[in-house]
């Protein structure tokens, strides 16, 4: 394959780990990088051998020879970032939330679609070797029918001032549990608080509800003893947990369940299953340097995103239904009757067909 020429916005705590899987990646040639901070953008022309760092967009966009952007600066700036580069005709590949609201969504989806740019959003989970494995054995029926996920992410964290932790942290949660399942919502709920900054939740419990009885629950926490990344599917004919802090080992797969039976007298009425705890092996390689050669296949091949503008924009319109929620003491808030990201999945489709034929 040939080298895809790069440029990263922003290199801050996890700006630094996109910009060193695309320097280490064969398939890349990581021509520049822009950041704010003077101290970051010598630390990158010092680390990453042939790197210029330019401290403006617009310079960058001038001075480097780059067909894709890399975009992992905070969230309020996805939106005029992603913008600024579809315009200038560069494939984006932006880190999560896609925008902060499902206007700035939609708008980027259609840009993306007009100028047959590769837009791809940092849905890293769904480049999780794990959790490729979960949906093969929820879509394969291993589990049986899915009764109900639920999912941890809370540990003592980075406090952030600028966006609460549903929007910190349930990007990685929503696109996960919809990616496995390959269903979306009906309607979601969430609570939460805001103990260190007034009006920052740092901790919220948010619920998913789907048609066919399948119920998700997400933890969210900056405020925790534990660091936890845990998810616990529970089927009627298996369960499985994958435990994301863990070395080895991640995933564990119960072959234990509960099954209502013919009943002939009480005591028969429900049979529970104590089976055995099987470990799959499951290749180690590392999230995001799967994610980031994705991109580069993406843009050397115009081929679509798994994490494409339409996902983005899936999970935006959870994210924006729970938190109006969150405002409103955790009403169920509806995500029935807005067809417009299916159809605009469709036309996405159609045109990358197109772009191959
Ligand atoms: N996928 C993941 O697992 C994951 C994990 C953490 C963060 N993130 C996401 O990555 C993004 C960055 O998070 P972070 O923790 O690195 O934030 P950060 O605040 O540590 O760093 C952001 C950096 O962007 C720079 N910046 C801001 N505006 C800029 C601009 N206009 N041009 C150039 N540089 C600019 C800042 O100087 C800073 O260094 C966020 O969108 C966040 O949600 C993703």
């Amino acid at each position: 394959m040939r080298r895809v020429r790069v440029g990263v916005i922003g290199l801050g705590a996890w700006g630094w780990n996109v910009g060193r899987c695309f320097y280490e990646l064969p398939d890349c040639e990581l021509v520049a990088c822009c950041e704010l901070s003077e101290s970051r953008r010598n630390a990158a022309e010092k680390n990453w051998s042939g790197v210029r760092a330019y401290a403006t967009v617009d310079e960058m966009f001038t001075g480097a020879d780059i067909e894709a952007v890399v975009i992992s600066s905070p969230a309020v700036t996805h939106y005029p970032l992603v913008r600024k580069s579809l315009l200038a005709d560069y494939d984006v590949f932006v880190e999560k939330p896609f925008t902060l609201n499902v206007e700035h969504a939609e708008e980027l989806m259609h840009l993306g679609t007009a100028r047959s740019r590769v837009l791809m959003v940092g849905h890293l989970l769904e480049y999780h070797p794990v959790v490729e494995e979960l949906r093969n054995l929820i879509q394969s029926g291993e589990l049986g029918d899915i009764y109900y996920i639920y999912t941890q992410r809370v540990n003592l964290g980075r406090i952030r001032g600028d966006e609460n932790a549903l929007w910190s942290f349930a990007p990685h949660d929503i696109s996960q549990i919809l990616y496995m399942l390959g269903v979306d919502p009906v309607d979601v709920s969430a609570r939460g608080q805001s103990f260190i900054q007034k009006g920052i939740e740092d901790v919220v419990f948010l619920s998913l509800f789907f048609d066919n009885r399948i119920m998700a629950h997400i933890h969210l926490s900056w405020l925790d003893p534990h660091k936890t990344r845990t998810t616990t599917i529970v089927g009627s004919k298996r369960m499985a947990v994958f435990d994301d802090v863990a070395v080895t080992e991640k995933l564990r797969i119960y072959d234990s369940c509960a099954t209502p039976q013919q009943a002939r007298s009480y005591g028969e009425a429900i049979q529970v299953r104590f089976g055995d705890i099987r470990i799959p092996r499951v290749s180690a390689a590392e999230p995001l340097k799967l994610e980031c050669q994705h991109f580069l296949n993406c843009v050397a091949n115009r081929t679509r995103p798994r994490s494409d503008a339409a996902d983005g924009l899936r999970v935006v319109r959870i994210l924006e239904a729970a938190q109006r929620s969150l405002e409103q003491d955790g009403i169920p808030v509806g995500l029935r009757g807005n067809d417009e990201y299916h159809a605009a999945s469709e036309r996405a489709d159609r045109c990358w067909s197109a772009l191959r034929a």
